[in-house]
């Protein structure tokens, strides 16, 4: 135990005894003073560093052999790729070995799961099912704090429009309001009741901020970005984060507009600290305050050192700016002592609310470890998530669901024996874990039909390359069966960070494999795996059923052929617009209208419109289908004009039509007619997921209110305008089934 002496008067023991949820804040507010008050300047600037241990670097790596050293000295706050209970036990007492004893907080991308591992997030957030959503959080916290993390890089709540971009995989998507909720969820699973508790870890938010509006999609690119898209578009799941109590942010590699975000005063001081009220900590993203030298923002570490402490950025990921150059910035006067304080405070605060310093090794036990991460219920709780993000795009004559006494099935394809593809980029493997846990494709499908399925396999051919030597046994293989399950797509590390693509075709020649199985006559399922949106119009235009699976992480087999044989009724939908073609990219939903909209396919010329391509995308956002069908009816408004403080009850009918149960996502876009700015064509306000028996009806209530109808007007002030909006409400962005109008009046 952590045997650290007080300096607390009488008067403040005895108003501790107050035991106010305030006097109890303020309890942690004084001991971090207390702390501070006794480091030397090399102590504070210690707790500012973050250093990388020994697994998966995503960066260019410092090369440091004295990691040990300055540890036990005291000049390293947090460690980052350390994993388990033994090595992070092994690191903090190295730390209690620091004069001051100060513990370090281990951090780590749990992004999608710790060892039992969820879908990719932009898969997870086509469930719109926010309870799942936070409890794949709970669960990776649970098993992550077990094995000694304090802290997960994650959630990444980066809006994109551009799925050439590699982290689209990362994110919610495209949309603001579905993206804040999804935040919200995501800090508040991550975090649990209470950081402090043993199953919870401190959220960090990224990438603050624009990260996914890099140019061209490629990544660490530069931002150029007016202020109202900044705030409309890209800050609010930030702010939906903070609200949820995120413990620490992340500033992004990008400018916008000139300004690198490790350096951006204004988002990190003004902002975020000011403005928003956020009491945690920035760390930077790997090595960015050294980069800002790279971007020609600052001519040595040194002044970036200044530059980055100035803006805010409290921990240094990996650059050593820090710890090279602050000591010589506050001899030199260049930065005042308070600035530092700050940063160390804010720190050394959630060390405390972790309770790092009465048990430094709280996060370390090995039986809670060994529970955590062979809990059968986390199985169960990644299939739901997996099975919840499986999007059906198309389902011709019903092929499905299948029926499970089907004779012979031919599962086909380059990616059906795949174990660890399966868990998508930014997993994690857990060291001396082997991947027996990780359900195959293959084996899901095994272990869903009975002896009566004959089940073949032919892999066809790679994710990438043109070599067609296997399509002869697939095809003779096919020709066997009475269904053909064909299963291609991305290969995991085809998206991620530092994997963006300027084709994001299908990869190779699977498609001319689409093409042979289709020619065999047998229905064909085709399962594409992806971390983005692709492009795959042969597969779109010809495939009778099409599931769009993402990486679906260790239960994805499972998940699958739940779907594929209707133990689960598919509900996901897309969050991100699919182009018809990369040249359509930027493309999203909720742009504005043109003075020259496309209004019909037919007369698109003088239009804003490209010459050789329909104006459409391939699915818009919104979209995906069900194994039944739902019918929306009887839409009334509680009444058709509204003062702003007033609000509006919209409640319609959502009947099951089909044979099947099965969800529906319910979606409610607004659209601001006339207004001293050009308003999107539609933007989603609302949006409700339920279950419905087949034949079942029921009513479902919206509020339309003043915040539903703000936008920031050109003084970048919140605030709605009188005049008339419409109402969409619908199964997706362009599937609108009840529209009616409504007047805000003053
Ligand atoms: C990524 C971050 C990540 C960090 C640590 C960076 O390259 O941009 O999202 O948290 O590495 O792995």
């Amino acid at each position: 135990m952590h045997n650290f002496r007080w300096k607390i008067s009488g008067v403040l023991l005895s108003s501790l005894l107050l035991f106010t949820a305030t006097a109890q804040k303020k309890t942690i507010d004084q001991k971090v003073d207390s702390v501070l008050s006794l480091m030397t300047v090399e102590e504070k600037i210690g707790q500012l560093n973050q250093f990388n241990d020994n697994w998966r670097a995503t960066g260019p790596v410092t090369v440091d052999n004295d990691k040990f050293n300055q540890i036990k000295n005291g000049q390293v706050g947090s460690l980052l790729n350390t994993l388990g209970t033994e090595r992070t036990r092994s690191w903090q007492n190295v730390a209690m070995q620091s004069r001051l004893k100060i513990p370090l907080i281990f951090g780590q991308d749990v992004i999608h799961g710790y060892k039992t591992t969820f879908p990719i997030p932009l898969g997870e957030a086509c469930s719109w099912d926010m309870d799942a959503i936070e409890l794949t959080a709970r669960v990776a916290a649970t098993e992550a704090s077990a094995s000694g993390i304090h802290w997960t890089f994650a959630p990444m709540v980066d809006i994109s429009r551009d799925p050439r971009w590699g982290r689209v995989m990362e994110g919610s998507g495209e949309d603001t309001y579905l993206g804040s909720k999804i935040a919200y969820a995501r800090v508040k699973g991550f975090q649990g009741k209470s950081l402090g508790d043993t199953n919870s870890v401190m959220a960090c938010v990224k990438h603050f901020a624009a990260y996914g509006a890099a140019i061209g999609g490629r990544d660490y690119n530069s931002v150029d970005m007016s202020d109202r898209t900044l705030w409309e578009v890209y800050l609010p799941p930030f702010k939906a984060a903070v609200d949820a109590g995120a413990a620490t942010l992340m500033n992004a590699f990008n400018d916008i507009n000139g300004v690198p975000s490790t350096g951006n005063k204004v988002l990190l001081r003004d902002i975020l600290k000011g403005k928003w009220g956020f009491k945690g900590f920035v760390v930077t993203d790997w090595g960015t305050i050294g980069e800002l030298v790279d971007h020609g923002y600052v001519a040595n570490d040194y002044q970036a050192a200044q530059t980055a402490i100035t803006a805010g950025a409290d921990m240094d990921m990996e650059s050593r700016c820090y710890k090279n150059n602050l000591a010589k910035l506050i001899s030199d006067n260049k930065i005042s002592i308070n600035l530092l304080d700050d940063a160390v405070k804010r720190i050394l605060k959630k060390k405390f609310e972790l309770g790092l310093f009465d048990n430094p090794y709280k996060y370390c036990n090995p039986l809670r470890e060994t529970n955590a991460l062979n809990n059968n219920n986390h199985a169960k709780v990644a299939r739901e998530a997996a099975t919840k993000s499986i999007v059906l795009l198309k389902n011709e004559k019903n092929i499905l669901p299948l029926s499970k006494n089907i004779k012979t099935i031919a599962f086909i394809g380059p990616l059906v024996k795949e174990v660890k593809q399966n868990k998508g980029f930014w997993d994690i493997d857990i060291p001396g874990a082997d991947s027996s846990f990780i359900v195959s494709q293959w084996n899901g499908l095994q272990n869903k039909v009975g002896n009566n399925t004959n089940l073949l396999y032919a892999k066809g051919c790679e994710v990438d390359g043109d070599n067609k030597d296997g399509f002869a046994e697939a095809i003779a293989i096919a020709k066997q069966a009475d269904v053909i399950i064909l299963s291609i797509g991305e290969k995991r590390d085809m998206s991620g960070e530092a994997h963006s693509r300027s084709n994001i075709n299908i990869p190779g020649i699977q498609e001319d494999l689409v093409k042979e199985m289709l020619a065999t006559g047998k229905p064909v399922v085709v399962l594409i795996n992806a971390g983005r949106p692709l492009v795959f119009n042969f597969t779109a235009d010809n495939a009778p059923v099409i599931l769009y699976t993402w990486w679906l992480g260790s239960e994805a087999g499972n998940a699958i052929a739940d779907v594929l044989f209707g133990d689960y009724n598919p509900s996901a939908k897309i969050t991100m617009t699919f182009p018809r073609v990369v040249g359509q990219i930027p493309f999203y939903y909720n742009h504005f209208n043109t003075g020259r909209p496309v209004v019909n396919e037919e007369d698109h010329v003088y239009k804003s419109s490209y010459r050789d391509i329909p104006s459409t995308p391939k699915y818009p956002f919104g979209y995906g289908l069900s194994y039944t069908t739902f019918g929306y009816s009887n839409l009334q408004l509680s009444k058709k004009k509204m003062a702003k403080k007033e609000k509006i009850e919209v409640s319609f009918t959502l009947t099951n039509t089909g044979n099947l149960d099965g969800e529906e996502i319910v979606q409610l876009y607004l659209r601001d007619k006339v207004s001293s700015l050009v308003r999107p064509i539609k933007e989603l306000k609302d949006f409700t997921k339920l279950m419905l028996k087949a034949g079942e009806s029921k009513t479902i209530k919206f509020v339309i209110d003043n915040e539903k109808l703000s936008f920031y007007n050109q003084q970048l002030i919140w605030d709605s305008e009188p005049g008339e909006f419409d109402l969409m409400i619908g199964a997706s962005s362009e599937d609108i089934r009840l529209t009616d109008k409504f007047e805000l009046v003053n």
